[in-house]
């Protein structure tokens, strides 16, 4: 039987732990202090902090709870360890590092980021031998070449200014959405005209794309929308809101699919995987769906519930590092806000 793995996720707002063997998701539980932030209109790290300290044990006995396990049972630890905000890594970290201690179980510090497209093998199975992984949520837009999850993650491109997410969540505040804006611009652009407005593709330019063929750029972008908006407001008439909303979608997900369809075929990949919390964005989902379907490519996506941050992604990880003999982490491994994204296994 393979190891139980125990993992945390600790990166942002939620705290989450999961318990999985092998493959298998065996029980988990998420708690997120999103409430406590929404009237600030963004993450307030401190607040973040001090939820997580709050959680972590009720979340680790819930999961133990839904998994019909007992600690005692567990055989590894996994906790993220970066990318991710300084307080909110130190209290998963200083609890992994306790249990792992108590238990005299191996510790796993791993890479947050490449969970993302980790927790994709508990829903669709074992990973091909090689495939493409585009990241993307509110911190991160990344495009990654994926030889072995475990120890072979290279970095193809990454976003040069904001996240998909982050540029979605501006957006929302201009058109004046609550915060986090993603899931309100996702919902006005589905009755919106994707082509009643040319916003502008980031980086899309014959002599960008020589110099960033996997970079992305959006906040030019969200300039234009702010721009645009400006000049209509002039106009005194009522700002077309789903339009604005869905030409806007669509410029975001013409590059993001452009790209990673690029990278596909340079680098004669026929699976692609997408990970992270803006691939529940449906005007994302439905393009990569359709422009996968015309090129061959078999596009995996886990999920909503799991392309959020959770304790799945983590424990699934900390589990493929095992399965491919990588060795533990030491104990007094640190963290690392800006761990990069081929640095697997701290
Ligand atoms: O991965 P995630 O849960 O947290 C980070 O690590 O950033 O991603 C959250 C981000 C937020 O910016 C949120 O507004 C965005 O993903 N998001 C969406 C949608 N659902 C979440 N953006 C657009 N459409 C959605 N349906
Ligand atoms: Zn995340």
């Amino acid at each position: 039987m393979e190891p139980l793995v125990l993992g945390i996720e600790s990166t942002c707002d939620e705290t989450g732990v999961a318990l999985v063997r092998g493959r298998e998701l065996v029980g988990e539980a998420v708690a997120s202090s999103m409430d406590e932030h929404t009237r600030f209109g963004g993450i307030v790290p401190e607040v973040a902090s001090r939820a997580h300290l709050e959680e972590m044990i009720p979340a680790l006995q819930a999961a133990l709870a839904s998994a019909e396990e007992r600690l005692e049972d567990v055989d590894a630890v996994a906790v993220a360890v970066g990318p991710g905000l300084v307080g909110s890594l130190t209290v998963g970290a200083a609890a992994a590092k306790a249990l792992a201690l108590a238990l005299r179980v191996p510790f796993y510090g791993v890479n947050h980021v490449v969970g993302h497209i980790a927790v994709d093998e508990l829903v669709h199975g074992p990973f091909p031998e090689r495939f493409i992984a585009l990241i993307v949520s509110g911190g991160h837009s990344s495009l990654l070449r994926v030889d072995d999850i475990a120890t072979s993650v290279v970095e193809l491109g990454h976003t040069l200014d904001d996240a998909a997410g982050e540029a979605f969540d501006k957006v929302g505040r201009l058109l004046g959405l609550p915060y986090p804006g993603g899931p309100h611009v996702d919902r006005l652009a589905r009755s919106g005209a994707r082509d009643a407005i040319d916003f502008p593709r980031g980086l899309s330019s014959p002599k960008d794309l020589e110099r960033h063929p996997y970079d992305f750029s959006f906040s030019g972008l969200k300039t234009a929308v702010a721009r645009w908006l400006e000049a209509y407001s002039d106009s005194g008439k009522n700002v077309p809101r789903e339009d604005v909303a869905a030409s806007f979608a669509a410029a975001v997900a013409d590059v993001l699919v452009d790209k990673t369809l690029r990278a596909c075929s340079e680098h004669g990949i026929q699976t692609l995987v997408i990970g992270g919390g803006f691939s529940a964005n449906s005007q994302l989902r439905t393009l990569a769906a359709d422009r996968c379907g015309e090129a061959g490519i078999e596009v995996r996506i886990p999920p909503v519930r799991f392309c959020t941050d959770n304790g799945a992604m983590i424990a699934t990880l900390g589990s493929a590092a095992i399965r491919s003999g990588v060795p533990p982490s030491d104990l007094d491994a640190g963290v690392d806000s800006a761990m990069s994204l081929s640095r697997v296994v701290a």
